[in-house]
Order: C-alpha cells, then sequence, then structure tokens
C-alpha cells in the first residue's frame, strides 16, 4: 500500500470513528479544493514547543515557518482544533510570501495584497488560485508534514 493511500484511508477511518482514538489525528488535503502535493517521499518534523511554534498549540494559531527541505519559502501553517494545515508560504499569484492567518482568518500576500482564508483559498485578488497544500499528522505536539 502506498503511503499517500495508507493516510488518506486512515485519515477517514480515523474522521468516522468521529476522533475516538486520542491523539493521533491526520489531515489529508483531498477533501478541499486546495492544490494537493503529490508526495515525494520527504517529511519534516517541527516540535510545537519549540521557539517559534508555541502558538500553533492554541486553536486559531497560525505561524509562518522559516526556508526548508519541502519549500524554500517555508511554510504557513494554521491550527483548527487538532489539525493543522499546511500551506505552501507563496501566494500563488506571483510568488510573494503571505502572513500568518489573522484573528479573522485571513492570511495576506506582502506583493499585492491578496487574502487567502484558513482554507487556502484566495477571498480577494489577484491571486485566484488556492494554495499548494500539504499532507500533514499531528501526534501531540509533533507535527510532521509530508511533502
Ligand atoms: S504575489 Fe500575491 S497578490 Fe501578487
Amino acid at each position: 500500500m502506498e503511503r499517500r493511500e495508507f493516510i488518506d484511508i486512515t485519515s477517514k477511518t480515523i474522521c468516522a470513528c468521529s476522533l475516538g482514538v486520542t491523539g493521533i489525528l491526520l489531515k489529508g488535503c483531498s477533501d478541499n479544493d486546495s492544490m494537493p502535493v503529490e508526495p515525494q517521499g520527504l517529511e519534516i518534523t517541527f516540535d510545537l514547543n519549540e521557539e517559534g511554534f508555541q502558538d500553533l498549540k492554541v486553536n486559531g494559531g497560525s505561524i509562518v515557518t522559516p526556508s526548508n527541505e519541502l519549500e524554500s519559502k517555508g511554510l504557513l501553517l494554521y491550527r483548527n482544533n487538532e489539525i493543522i494545515s499546511a500551506y505552501a508560504n507563496r501566494c500563488t499569484h506571483a510568488s510573494y510570501k503571505l502572513t500568518p492567518f489573522n484573528d479573522s482568518g485571513l492570511s495576506f500576500c506582502v506583493g499585492h495584497g491578496a487574502q487567502f482564508n484558513t482554507e487556502g483559498v484566495p477571498v480577494t485578488g489577484p491571486a485566484t488560485r488556492n494554495l499548494r497544500e500539504f499532507e500533514t499528522l499531528l501526534e501531540d505536539d509533533i507535527l510532521t508534514v509530508f511533502g
């Protein structure tokens, strides 16, 4: 079984069980219109207890990470309850960086002002395409992003 297939099945199983299994939650990107990233066999792990990541321990928290092997402009991360969404920190208009999501659930492009909601969907142009989204796995305070 391919890892992506395993993750999809496991994610749906967990959701179907109404999150009866504690401590392990998967977020797939196949249930929305965001542009999925085909897994390349890479993964990066973040400890939410480390400096710079602690905002993600709170519901609604959002940060942008430094450059890493998954995305040279870093990742835009957003926590919604026990799921953390991971997007490329790269506007789909002309690849400028984005701000973390604010209290209204909007991320702003620093280039030309496009706004994206927490689903990675542009709500204000000039960007028209959804952000690239990565699959994630949150186990306690350890976030793994697959790319
Ligand atoms: S690069 Fe983001 S709106 Fe132009």
